[in-house]
């Protein structure tokens, strides 16, 4: 029985509070918070069990320190942007308090994401006698535990990993993202980048492409090569990797729009000046399009995202796939979001219940691969993620 405070009340966190209060034996109390209250009050009113709601501003370590004393969480689930990611842990460590997010840190002014910013807390965690589980999502955060789970159960060796991330969804918009569209661009939009012989290599964005046959049906699509902050945090787990991938499938029409928006130059974020006032193209883009948690009710069509290995058992080379696939609208109808915010939320309830019950435990800051993947390969199965593994 522990409290939870979950922070961020976007598509993602409303499937954290549902997943969340369906556990009662794990989550006692709920609080959910976020920097506009309304939106908290909105889930909470889905949700049959009570939980609280707050307003926070996760950019104010103060603010957050004194949210805490009053409701005396045992963990957070961050799941507002990887903008808070420091904050929310500088205010852990005041307050003594386990962190879990689903995405690694990036300044705000600038498009870099990777782990060192929160590696660099280990020790302090360390000393503090708490615990952070980072990317507990879907991918990072379940693709992770699939490759732990290889290499425990199918694989002596491990040679090459390729992550694969299809969404075979339509929303009917003309141009919308799944999620927060101002984290999705930067990602989309950044240069690609994959390890190979034991160094990163670079490619300019989306000129890496090839289809491949995704399984049930869903069938043959475009694949791009992205970089993905999990390929870091497997590089230095799994040892004996010689090569990590990362792929995404997009729509003609998503590039297209996508194309357009970056020629005329508002996927920026520096600031410009319009009308005497600053603002930030990318941020002012965000305001007009579909605001992702909106998507649900209107979206068809299914995911699968998965991990193809190959590498060695018993002396013969083998390939190994797993998946799993989501549809969207039933994502709809159990928590009223579509399932890109669904197979994020559920994996990080998964990650929180399995470090409140004591099965995945540390002191310090932690990758999901550095855990033992079965019991959450369970409870993926027992919580609306089942997976499918195939030899090939
Ligand atoms: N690992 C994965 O598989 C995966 C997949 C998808 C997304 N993600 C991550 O999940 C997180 C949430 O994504 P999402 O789609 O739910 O985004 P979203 O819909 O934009 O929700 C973000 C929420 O955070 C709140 N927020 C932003 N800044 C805040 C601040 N300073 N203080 C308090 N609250 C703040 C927002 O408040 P307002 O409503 O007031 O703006 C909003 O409620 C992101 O970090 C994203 O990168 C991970």
């Amino acid at each position: 029985m522990a409290r939870v405070l979950i922070i961020g009340a976007g598509g993602v966190g409303q499937v954290v509070a549902h997943k969340c209060s369906q556990v009662p034996e794990v989550f006692s109390d709920i609080c959910l918070a976020s920097r506009t209250l309304e939106k908290c009050e909105k889930i909470a009113r889905q949700i049959p069990r009570p939980i609280e709601t707050a307003r926070v501003d996760a950019d104010n370590v103060p603010e957050l320190v004194s949210l805490i004393q009053q409701f005396k969480p045992a963990l957070i689930i961050n799941v507002a942007l990887p903008y808070q990611d420091l904050t929310i842990m500088d205010a852990c460590l005041e307050t003594g308090v386990d962190y879990l997010d689903t995405a690694n840190y990036e300044p705000q002014d600038e498009a870099r994401f990777c782990y060192k910013w929160q590696w660099d807390y280990h020790e302090r965690f360390k000393d503090r006698g708490i615990m952070a589980l980072l990317g507990s999502g879907f991918d990072p955060g379940v693709t992770n535990v699939f490759c732990a789970w290889a290499k425990k159960k199918h694989f002596d060796e491990i040679h090459e990993i390729d992550i694969i991330d299809c969404n075979a969804g339509d929303h009917g918009h003309p141009f919308a993202t799944n999620f927060n569209p101002e984290i999705n661009i930067r990602e989309v939009s950044a240069r690609g980048k994959y390890y190979e012989d034991g160094e990163w290599k670079e490619t300019t964005p989306l000129s890496v492409s090839k289809i491949f046959d995704f399984p049930e049906g869903i069938g043959e699509r475009k694949i791009y090569l992205m970089y993905h902050e999990e390929l870091e945090s497997l590089v230095k787990h799994i040892p004996g990797v010689k090569r990590a991938r990362f792929w995404m499938t997009f729509s003609d029409n998503y590039l297209k729009h996508l194309e357009v928006l970056e020629n005329v130059g508002m996927t920026r974020i520096d600031p410009v000046i319009y009308n005497g006032q600053e603002i930030i193209p990318l941020q002012f883009l965000k305001t007009l399009l579909p605001d992702p948690a909106s998507l649900g009710p209107v979206t068809r069509g299914r995911t699968c995202i998965g991990c193809l290995i190959n590498g060695i058992k018993d002396g013969k080379k083998k390939i190994y796939y797993i998946y799993n696939i989501c549809d969207h609208q039933k994502c709809y109808e159990e928590v009223k979001s579509q399932a890109v915010s669904y197979t994020t939320g559920v994996p990080a309830m998964i990650g929180a219940m399995l470090m409140l019950t004591g099965r995945w435990r540390g002191k310090g800051v932690f990758n999901m691969e550095e855990f033992d993947p079965g019991p959450f390969m369970e409870k993926l199965n027992l919580h609306g993620l089942p997976w499918t593994e195939i030899d090939r």
